[in-house]
């Protein structure tokens, strides 16, 4: 791969900065419920900050100081996600291959030093609302600018084993824009796309729901974003649409974290309090129909057991599928507008590289069948 068609060198994801005015309600998801370790702790010139590490997935999550960054996202949006780190192999190339192609740095490279190592960065602006962009190039084992690890990860033990952020999946209001910045600025190309709307599954709807997504790719590093905008009809009571209102503007929706037993995690997940969005027992219902007409014509988990869950089922071949839940979002689960319209998602994959697409379609079609079955339609 050349630098031309891969600018930032882009080795792997190596965080995410979530800003949030309540430490402690993260802290009880992240650690007390889905078991993530604690690697830091305490202030930097940044805020107060909480680093949780599950193998290589790493949430930053800051409580802002004021006058920075963080304190400006939550100010005009509300909690969220306000920074992708990334680690490049050669930071200076980086700079002046994206600079090169029209990315719009925010400072020069700084370089921090500290017991733990090097490192050096640069940030960027993004079209990804207030969310920006880090390229980091790192010596030793240092974590961010500021950050000290503690000498044992304290709180959780990783027990549900997630291993590494499959996707990172974001909302705009228009999406050209963010696709075209992603391919001639940072060298990503077209992966994946789907676009429905609720309307097509029944005529009969007077409103409804759609959206249309793009899943672009790093072909350097296999980072794999899933990008989305409203669709019409309807566009202002599209999920997206509403989704951007909640937000205040464009951004990061959801993560999804890449795990091995989905099935006994979930189980032990609820059983702590872990609260998912539910799947109308319809879906179930006419899954194994839709899994034949999908090409799937075997899964190894047993559909009643998937249902007591809301697990979700998707795939395009024998055998080759992938089992996906996704949480409230954070509004809800902490019953505070501005925790923020983020969520979770958790996935398995079992041969399938895609994204879950025809669960939408079936969610929205077991929706309407069970509205239908209650008379609401
Ligand atoms: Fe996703």
């Amino acid at each position: 791969m050349t630098n031309a068609q891969s600018p930032a060198g882009i080795q792997r994801l190596d965080g995410i900065y979530y800003y949030v005015e309540n430490l402690e309600r993260s802290r009880h998801l992240y650690v007390d419920q889905l078991d993530f370790p604690i690697v830091a702790g305490g202030h930097n010139e940044e805020g107060e900050y909480l680093v949780f590490e599950a193998k290589r997935c790493r949430y930053f999550f800051v409580k802002p100081a004021e006058n920075t960054e963080g304190a400006r996202f939550i100010k005009k949006h509300t909690e969220g996600i306000g920074r992708l780190v990334f680690e490049v192999k050669d930071l200076d190339a980086a700079y002046l291959n994206l600079e090169a192609r029209g990315a719009t740095p925010i400072e020069y490279i700084k370089t921090v030093e500290s017991a733990e190592g090097k490192m050096r960065y640069f940030d960027i602006t993004t079209p990804f609302g207030d969310c920006n962009w880090r390229f980091v190039e790192k010596e030793g084992n240092i974590l961010a600018p500021g950050m000290v690890r503690y000498a044992e990860p304290q709180g959780g033990k990783n027990c549900f084993e997630f291993e590494v952020i499959d996707h990172i999946t974001s909302n705009f209001r228009t999406l050209a824009p963010a696709i075209l910045w992603m391919e001639h600025v940072m060298g990503f190309e077209r992966y994946w796309g789907i676009e429905f709307h609720t309307e097509d599954v029944n005529k009969e709807l007077k409103k409804g729901s759609g959206l249309k997504s793009i899943v672009m790719r790093d072909p350097h590093s296999g980072l794999k974003f899933a990008n989305n905008e409203p669709k019409k009809p309807f566009f202002y009571q599209s999920q997206i649409q509403l989704f951007v209102d909640d937000l205040s503007g464009d951004g990061v929706q959801h993560t999804a974290l890449a795990m091995r037993d989905i099935v006994g995690s979930i189980q032990e997940m609820t059983r702590r309090g872990v609260r998912f969005l539910k799947t109308p027992k319809t879906y179930y219902e006419m899954l194994p129909t839709k899994l034949k007409q999908l090409g799937v014509d075997e899964i190894d988990e047993d559909i009643a057991v998937l249902q007591s869950l809301g697990i979700l089922v998707d795939g395009h071949q024998h055998h080759k599928y992938l089992l996906q839940i996704f949480l409230e979002d954070s509004a809800t689960l902490f019953a505070d507008k501005k925790a923020g319209p983020f969520f979770l998602e958790l996935i398995q994959r079992k041969g399938d590289p895609l994204f879950g697409g025809n669960n939408f379609r079936s969610l929205f079609e077991s929706l309407e069948l069970q509205h239908r079955q209650e008379g609401r339609l």
